[in-house]
């Protein structure tokens, strides 16, 4: 008890010290001090400092960076993700898939299944993004998905192959009878926005980034889909899959 408050009192010095202006190092001893007023403080000064100064040292200098703003999923968006998906989550390079005004459930599905977990394989695979998601804890998780979801995705630009975009507004709204291609509408919906919590929005995405991800469904490569764009791919052509990629860019 009589040590512990001692200590109390001699962290308080120094945190003092610390944030006064004026202190300087020759200021160093705390008897000297203007700042030390206290009688507890000179009683920890004169009877303490002395005796246990290099015991106390260490804490001491660990002090001020103890009440530390903890790393929010925005600092961790700027620092690690903004280079590759953008500031906001507008990503502005064709092969990285924008984030802005994705649905917040996706989001946290696809950062805890790129993340290899107690010796499984990730679910989903990514060269780019493994390293991403290795050092994140759940709560960076929760917290990135909840970032990228409230923030405004930018309209996408529509492709200017006015042939291969008509054909792929046919097929998301109504699909393809012919080959069984479901309509994309009845599970992304008709905007495009996506349908909590489980369907992701396409609205707007890059052309190119969708037209991967269909091809790595196709391949059986990308599988966290519970078999359903699976399912969907067995059925497209490359010219659908093309097209549907096309519309999409320019969906608002
Ligand atoms: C070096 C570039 C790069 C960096 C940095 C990066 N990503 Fe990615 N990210 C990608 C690529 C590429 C993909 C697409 C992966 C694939 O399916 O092949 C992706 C996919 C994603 C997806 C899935 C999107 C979807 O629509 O399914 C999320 C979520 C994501 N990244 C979040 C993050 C977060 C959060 C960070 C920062 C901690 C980050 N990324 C950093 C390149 C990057
Ligand atoms: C029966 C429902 C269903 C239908 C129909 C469907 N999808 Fe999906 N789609 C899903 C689900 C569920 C996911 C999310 C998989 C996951 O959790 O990773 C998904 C994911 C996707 C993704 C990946 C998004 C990303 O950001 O990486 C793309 C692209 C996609 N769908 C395109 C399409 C297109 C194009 C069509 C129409 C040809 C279509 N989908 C029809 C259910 C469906």
């Amino acid at each position: 008890m009589k040590m512990s408050k001692k200590s109390l009192a001699i962290i308080s010095v120094f945190a003092l010290a610390l944030s006064a202006p004026a202190f300087t190092a020759d200021d160093d001893d705390a008897e000297d001090s203007e700042v030390v007023e206290s009688q507890a403080v000179e009683e920890a000064a004169d009877e303490e400092v002395a005796v246990e100064t290099e015991e106390q040292e260490p804490e001491v200098a660990e002090a001020p960076e103890t009440p530390q703003t903890p790393t929010s999923g925005k600092d961790i968006a700027a620092g690690a993700c903004a280079g590759c998906h953008g500031a906001d989550g507008n990503s502005i390079i064709p092969n990285f898939p924008s984030l802005a005004g994705q649905q917040e459930e996706y989001l946290l599905k696809q950062l805890q299944e790129f993340k290899a977990e107690d010796g499984e394989p990730a679910v989903r695979h990514s060269d780019a993004m493994t390293p991403m998601v290795a050092g994140l804890s759940i709560e960076n998780m929760e917290e990135l998905a909840a970032f990228y979801s409230s923030q405004e995705a930018t309209p996408g630009q529509a492709s200017d192959n006015e042939n291969l975009v008509a054909i792929g507004k046919v097929i998301y709204h109504g699909g393809n009878i012919e080959n069984g291609v479901p309509a994309c509408a009845s599970c992304h919906g008709p905007t495009g926005k996506g349908i909590p919590p489980h369907y992701p929005a396409l609205a707007g995405q890059h052309a190119p980034y969708t037209l991967m991800q269909l091809d790595l469904f196709n391949k059986g490569e990308r599988t966290n889909d519970d078999q359903v764009m699976q399912q969907v791919l067995t059925r497209m052509s490359g010219i659908e899959k093309q097209a549907v990629s096309a519309y999409i860019q320019g969906m608002r």
